[in-house]
């Protein structure tokens, strides 16, 4: 059972989404479970302060540091030792690897940083700090829901289909994920691919591979550098790109 843990001025913001649908099911079923603390808690003020001005002068506030150092001390002062993350532009990109090593842990603490940003002597207590990507978010709630659900989902169990985790985009193969088709196989002229229809799940299989690379190649190919490609596909695929760069300085021209 996987221990997720939330350190935030708005602790009320993660049930809403945490309690409905895979991710409440999977909490019914003890696959994991939410602890939402509120970093007012540990403020000892009347108007529960979390925040004061920049030393040094400039616009804004900046989160205090005390509410955080007695906040994850009294956290971690039971249970198993939390692996703490902090979310901020400049962490460490967040990526399906990351994921899957956080779907290996116990304990985990979001630790959600808000206003202006925070101060500097907080990161200390972090073990990691992600970051989204490259824009600025508000706080660091939603960026937590985000890294929970895409944890969430590759625990065992999570998701009625145990296989649907593996097939996807970013999964091992470092490819995006294959176009799929559901009824009807003619939509108003928009035809399925027919290999699709032909019950040949070797075929299926192969055309799904080749759906994969040719996807990567023309919509991301920065990911065919790291992707796990044969010789012959990776020829494939910079074929793709050739034929992209043709095309597109034929337009041009
Ligand atoms: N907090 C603010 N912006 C963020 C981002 N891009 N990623 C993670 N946390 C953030």
């Amino acid at each position: 059972m996987l221990t997720i843990e939330t350190l935030s001025v708005f602790p009320q913001v993660f049930a809403p989404y945490c309690d409905a649908s895979i991710l409440g099911r999977a909490q019914k079923a003890g696959i994991w479970e939410l602890k939402c603390h509120d970093l007012r808690s540990w403020t000892h003020d009347r108007h529960h302060t979390v925040d004061d001005a920049p030393f040094g002068g400039g616009q804004g506030m900046l989160m205090k540091p005390a509410p955080f150092f007695e906040a994850l001390a009294d956290i971690g002062s039971s249970g198993p030792a939390p692996h703490v993350v902090f979310f901020t532009p400049a962490g460490t990109p967040f990526t399906q690897r990351v994921a899957e090593r956080l779907a290996g842990m116990e304990r985990i603490v979001f630790v959600c940083g808000r206003y202006e940003g925070m101060d500097e002597r907080v990161y200390e207590l972090a073990d990691e700090c992600l970051s989204l990507g490259d824009y600025v978010l508000t706080g660091g709630e939603l960026a937590a829901m985000v890294v929970t659900d895409a944890v969430v989902r590759l625990l065992p169990g999570a998701l009625g289909d145990s296989l649907s985790a593996v097939d996807e985009s970013f999964s091992s193969a470092g490819l995006l994920e294959y176009a799929q088709y559901t009824r009807p196989a003619d939509y108003e002229g928009r035809t399925v691919p027919e290999v699709l229809l032909s019950g040949d799940h070797a075929k299926v299989d192969a055309w799904r591979r080749r759906d994969a690379i040719r996807r990567t190649a023309l919509l991301r190919p920065d990911l065919l550098q790291t992707a796990d490609l044969t010789e012959q596909e990776r020829a494939y695929a910079e074929e793709l790109r050739e034929a992209a760069r043709q095309a597109q300085h034929e337009e041009e021209s």
